[in-house]
C-alpha cells in the first residue's frame, strides 16, 4: 500500500486553512498568514529586547505586511506610544489595519510607501525595523537613503530576516550584502546578532557626516 507522509509543515497548512474558513487568494488571508508566520518561526519577543523596542516608543516598520512584527509591537510601545507600519502594498495594509482594529491596538497607523521611499509622516521615529522584507526591496540603497529623513537624533534602523547561512535558503540575503548597502547609504553597523531563531538581526544608525575640511 503507497503510504502518503504528511509533513508538519503541510498538517499546519491544512490546519490554518480550516481555521480561516477558506482558502482566499492573497497575502492577506488569515490562514495563509498563520502558515507564513509558524514558517519564519522568529522569537519575536527577543527580537524585540535585542533592537531595544520598549513603551513609550515611537517606532517604524517597511515591509510590515499584514502585521506579524508591528502588532507586537504596538503591544509593547503601549497607548504612550506608537507604529507606523508602512508596506507598499495597499492590500496588505488594509489586511494589517483589520487586524490591528480587531485587536484593538489604537496606536497602529498605516503608511503606503513607495518601493524608494517608505514615506513616514513623521521625523522623529526612534525605531525603524525591516522583517523579513529588506530582501524584496528593489532599491535597497535609495530605500536606506531616503529613510534618513524621518530618523530623530540617535535612531536606528533594524533589518530582521532569516539567516541564509542558518536556514540554507540564498533567496535570504547574507549579512555582508546587508552591511554593504547599508555603508552605501551612509549607515554604519552598530550591532549584528545571529543567535535569535536562526535569524540575523543587523542594527544600523546613519554615519557622523565629517566636518568639512578647511
Ligand atoms: C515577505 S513579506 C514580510 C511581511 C512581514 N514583515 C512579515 O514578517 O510577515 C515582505 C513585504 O515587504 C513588502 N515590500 C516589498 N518591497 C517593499 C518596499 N520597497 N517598501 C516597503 N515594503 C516593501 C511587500 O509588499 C511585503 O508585504
Amino acid at each position: 500500500m503507497r503510504r502518503t507522509r504528511l509533513t508538519g509543515l503541510t498538517v499546519l497548512a491544512l490546519a490554518a486553512l480550516l481555521a480561516g474558513g477558506a482558502v482566499v487568494s492573497g497575502y492577506g488571508s488569515r490562514a495563509l498568514s498563520a502558515v507564513r508566520a509558524a514558517s519564519w518561526d522568529l522569537d519575536i519577543e527577543r527580537a524585540m529586547d535585542v533592537v531595544g523596542v520598549a513603551p513609550g516608543m515611537v517606532v517604524g516598520e517597511a515591509g510590515a505586511g499584514d502585521g506579524y512584527f508591528s502588532l507586537p509591537m504596538a503591544r509593547r510601545v503601549g497607548p504612550e506610544g506608537a507604529v507606523y507600519a508602512n508596506d507598499i502594498s495597499r492590500r496588505v495594509l488594509s489586511q494589517l489595519e483589520s487586524n490591528a482594529r480587531r485587536e484593538q491596538l489604537d496606536n497602529v497607523h498605516v503608511v503606503e510607501g513607495d518601493v524608494d521611499d517608505p514615506r513616514f509622516p513623521r521625523r522623529d521615529l526612534e525605531l525603524v525595523v525591516i522583517v523579513h522584507a529588506f530582501h524584496d526591496f528593489t532599491q535597497p540603497v535609495a530605500w536606506l537613503r531616503n529613510v534618513k529623513k524621518y530618523l530623530g537624533p540617535g535612531a536606528t534602523v533594524a533589518i530582521i530576516d532569516r539567516d541564509p547561512s542558518q536556514v540554507g535558503d540564498s533567496h535570504f540575503w547574507p549579512r555582508e550584502r546587508i552591511v554593504r548597502y547599508a555603508e552605501e547609504a551612509g549607515f554604519e553597523p552598530t550591532k549584528v546578532v545571529d543567535s535569535i531563531s536562526r535569524h540575523l538581526i543587523v542594527v544600523i544608525k546613519p554615519r557622523a557626516e565629517r566636518a568639512s575640511a578647511r
